[in-house]
């Protein structure tokens, strides 16, 4: 089914007034929050409420894509999530499996790039393959970048790139005299995508909760009190509407970040037009 033609007369005049009115971010991460207490509330098991988040991921990915934006990163399964009761791990990666098997054809169909960060080589063999072969699939794909987050952790992600640095010093292809900000995000596995401008947090905690510790350094913060089963594109476009009066200064002054030749916001920029450049 081609997304853009399934849209209701109502919802497409809600997009077009946001694109319009509103500059999107153009990466947009996403801590899903809430799963559990929403199947607790409504006296379900919790996996009740990951089967009612995928509703919401579904949701969320259309109405992204839908309105143009380039980058959309959830956080899908932490390092730290391995920790919870087995029944619970064994039915996210069920899941998650299901939501791969199912949604991949639609996915590829509207363009959608998929891509994933986190230690991969943790998952179940079938899971890792499913993910290889959507990459593989959908590797030319131009419109929406998914990147689910998988076993991922900021930290986690930070110390495999010190431990590649420190490899590649010892190897002599770098010294240390050329490590800097630009040379370490090269090492990341965010390196192929430009920092998140926005994170939506669901189910109003605030916290960063270990993802994207390094990108979010100047990213804006937007929680959402609703569960994520709850959230759906109605709440995603009042996020993006808030979004819209927040000032981005980069540590600089207001009127800094006015005036037309500001080096520092121009270098995101930069650094932002380059890594469309490099895909
Ligand atoms: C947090 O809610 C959510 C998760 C740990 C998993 C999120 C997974 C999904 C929405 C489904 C699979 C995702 C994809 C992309 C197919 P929680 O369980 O921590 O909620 P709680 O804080 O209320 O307990």
């Amino acid at each position: 089914m081609d997304w853009n033609s399934e849209l209701s007369v109502e919802d497409k005049n809600c997009q077009i007034e946001l694109i319009q009115s509103v500059e999107l971010p153009v990466h947009l991460a996403i801590i899903m929050d809430g799963n559990g207490r929403w199947a607790v509330e409504k006296k379900l098991p919790r996996i009740a409420g990951h089967e009612e988040g995928i509703e919401s991921v579904r949701d969320i990915v259309k109405a992204s894509s839908q309105l143009g934006i380039k980058f959309l990163t959830l956080y899908a399964f932490s390092i730290e999530n391995w920790k919870r009761p087995i029944t619970e791990v064994t039915g996210l990666m069920k899941l998650l499996e299901h939501y791969l098997k199912a949604e991949i054809n639609e996915l590829h169909k509207n363009n959608v790039k998929i891509n994933t960060i986190g230690k991969l080589n943790s998952l179940p063999k079938q899971i890792q393959k499913l993910l290889t072969d959507s990459m593989e699939r959908t590797a030319s794909n131009t419109g929406l970048t998914l990147t689910l987050a998988l076993s991922y952790s900021g930290r986690w992600d930070i110390v495999r790139a010190v431990q590649m640095i420190g490899l590649d010093v010892r190897r002599g292809k770098i010294s240390p005299e050329d490590i800097n900000e630009e040379l370490f995000s090269s090492y990341l596995q965010t390196n192929t995508m430009p920092n998140p401008d926005y994170l939506i947090r669901t189910s109003g905690e605030m916290r960063l909760s270990n993802f994207l510790l390094w990108e979010m350094a100047y990213g804006e913060i937007y929680i959402s009190n609703k569960y994520w089963p709850q959230f759906r594109r109605n709440d995603l476009y009042e996020a993006l509407y808030s979004y819209a009066n927040r000032e981005r200064r980069f540590g600089m002054t207001s009127s800094q970040i006015n005036s037309s030749d500001i080096t520092e916001k121009n270098s995101y920029f930069k650094r932002v037009v380059d890594v469309f450049k490099k895909l």
